[in-house]
This record gives C-alpha cells, sequence and structure tokens, in this order.
C-alpha cells in the first residue's frame, strides 16, 4: 500500500466488513482523528463505546481506554491498533497498592480517575474522568473520607474546587508535569490577549495562571464559545488540529514543546489498517473484573 488515500479506502471497506467502529481520542494525530467516526475526550467516548452498534471497536488511544470501551461494550471485539499504546499514570498504581491503600483507611469511598487499569477500577467505589472529577467528589456524602487515585495534580485541583480533603496517590501524567509557568509567561508576552487553557492534569502553579481550566473536551467547547482569537494550551499537543480545524481563524499556541504523550502518537493509519485486517490486539479483560469495574464506571458516566 504506497498512498493514504489507498489506506484510507482499504480501511473504510474493511470497517464495513467487520462491522467496526474507529474511536479516536483528542490526542491521536491528524490523520487518525480524520478517519474515525467518532473523536473526543475519555468521557466522551465512554460513553460512545456503552452506546455502539456493530462487531468491533478500534480503539486509538491508550490501553486504559481501550479497556474502558471493552467492559462497556464486553460483546464487542475491541482492539488496540498498538499494544505499546499504554499510560505511564495509569500504571502508577497497582491493585495490590490499592488494597494496602483501602486497609489503611477502611470505610473511605475509592474515586478512581479513568487512567487506571481494570483491576484497580474494579476494586474502586466509583470513577471519574477529569471533566466529572470534581462533581463525582461532590456527590459522595460529607461525612466519607476518601481516597482519589492515582494523579495527585488532578487530586489536588478536586481538593481546592470542592473543599474536601482527599488521600491522595503519588501519581501524575510526566507529560502535564512537564508543563512550566515559565514557558507559558513568556509566550504571554508575545501574545498578550491569549487565554490560558490547561488541563487539570497540570501542576497546581500552572493551574493557578490559567484562564480556563478542562478536559480536552472542555477546552474544545470554551474555544468555540469564546470571543477571543489567541489561545495558549497547556495540554498534549495532539489537541490543537481539531481546534484547528474547528476554529480555522484562531490561533494556538502550544504551552510547550516537549507535551507529547509518545503512547498517544504510536498509532498511525497503517497500524488500524493491519488492526481491522488481522483483528489485533484484542484487549481482553476477565468477566468478574469486567462486571466489578463496570459498576464504578456506571456510577462515573450517570455523573456529567
Ligand atoms: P481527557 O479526559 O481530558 O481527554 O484526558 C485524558 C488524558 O489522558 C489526559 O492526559
Ligand atoms: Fe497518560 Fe499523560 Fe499520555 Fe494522558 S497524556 S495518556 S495521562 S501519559
Amino acid at each position: 500500500m504506497n498512498s493514504n488515500i489507498e489506506i484510507i479506502d482499504s480501511i473504510i471497506d474493511l470497517k464495513a466488513e467487520k462491522e467496526a467502529i474507529i474511536l479516536a481520542h483528542n490526542y491521536q494525530i491528524g490523520e487518525v482523528q480524520d478517519i474515525a467516526d467518532f473523536v473526543g475526550d475519555s468521557l466522551q467516548l465512554s460513553i460512545k463505546a456503552s452506546r455502539a452498534h456493530g462487531q468491533m471497536i478500534v480503539f486509538c488511544g491508550v490501553h486504559f481506554m481501550a479497556e474502558t470501551a471493552k467492559i462497556l461494550s464486553p460483546d464487542k471485539k475491541v482492539l488496540l491498533p498498538d499494544k505499546n499504546s499504554g499510560c505511564p499514570m495509569a500504571d502508577m498504581i497497582t491493585a495490590s497498592q490499592l488494597r494496602k491503600l483501602k486497609d489503611e483507611h477502611p470505610g473511605a469511598v475509592v474515586v478512581c480517575y479513568v487512567n487506571t487499569t481494570a483491576r484497580v477500577k474494579a476494586l474502586s467505589d466509583i470513577c471519574c474522568t477529569s471533566s466529572n472529577a470534581v462533581n463525582v467528589v461532590r456527590s459522595i456524602p460529607e461525612n466519607r473520607e476518601i481516597i482519589f487515585i492515582p494523579d495527585k495534580y488532578l487530586g489536588d485541583y478536586v481538593q481546592r474546587q470542592t473543599g474536601r480533603k482527599l488521600i491522595l496517590w503519588n501519581g501524575y501524567c510526566p507529560v502535564h508535569a512537564m508543563i512550566d509557568v515559565r514557558d507559558i509567561l513568556e509566550i504571554k508576552k508575545e501574545h498578550p490577549n491569549a487565554a490560558v487553557l490547561v488541563h487539570p492534569e497540570c501542576t497546581p502553579e500552572v493551574i493557578d495562571i490559567a484562564d480556563k481550566v478542562a478536559s480536552t473536551g472542555g477546552m474544545l467547547k470554551y474555544v468555540k464559545a469564546s470571543s477571543k482569537k489567541d489561545f495558549i494550551v497547556g495540554t498534549e499537543i495532539g489537541i490543537i488540529h481539531r481546534m484547528k480545524r474547528q476554529n480555522p481563524h484562531k490561533n494556538f499556541y502550544p504551552a510547550s514543546g516537549r507535551t507529547i504523550c509518545p503512547n498517544m502518537k504510536l498509532i498511525n493509519l497503517e497500524k488500524i489498517f493491519w488492526s481491522l485486517e488481522d483483528e489485533v490486539y484484542e484487549v481482553k479483560v476477565p468477566t468478574d473484573i469486567i462486571e466489578k469495574a463496570r459498576a464504578a464506571i456506571d456510577r462515573m458516566i450517570a455523573i456529567k
């Protein structure tokens, strides 16, 4: 296969033949976003997966997202086009570490960020994404202790928004942790009217200078509705593809040239084609884990 057009045509044919849909996260490369049936943030993708028709979901994102899709659509074959596409933050807490933490805080409600493995979700009471973490914590009765895992920065943001004291874990996103206040202030000097958008996985210092703190889906909504022309984007740079497509007359400046998630960039058109053709790499989750994790994810989907 020697051109993108040929690959795209073959993907479209295979998709129809296998009754597959392609879901892609906002951080995927432009070509992948453009061929997807739906592009979105973690919560939007989970909702799409739970309502998907057909036989197969090709998930262009990282492993925990494909696993979440499998839990929500257990009868479908869920494929991840690159088996190495993991999320380092999701691997920062294991099921046995969570078991120990729960033993240290008996009676605490466990809120797990969606960036966790299925086994960790199965031990949690309620899952959340960056777009509903504040509302998820607000839904928990005031008299209950709360364990929030694994992202200490998202957890800190939620603490500050809700006024609730959370038991945090020392996890973080290595990509968002690289965003530095000094870099943003430098860009601001050149574009003083730019709105600063940051993801809640950023450090508290970065969050403190933002005009808007939001999930990737929330940022896209904000940009569309804003009367501003310039935006400094404090998250993975893949999102700028969608921002430009939706707002061709607005300008977007990455908060840092280093905010590239290498795992999100592993998937490309060739790998999607191979994935559909050979039905690889199938994401499997044991039935007992699906049942337990599903309860936590269903509670998350119910809270916007
Ligand atoms: P969103 O839910 O905002 O899309 O974030 C996912 C993620 O992995 C951020 O690093
Ligand atoms: Fe994980 Fe960070 Fe990549 Fe998101 S950007 S998938 S949290 S490593």
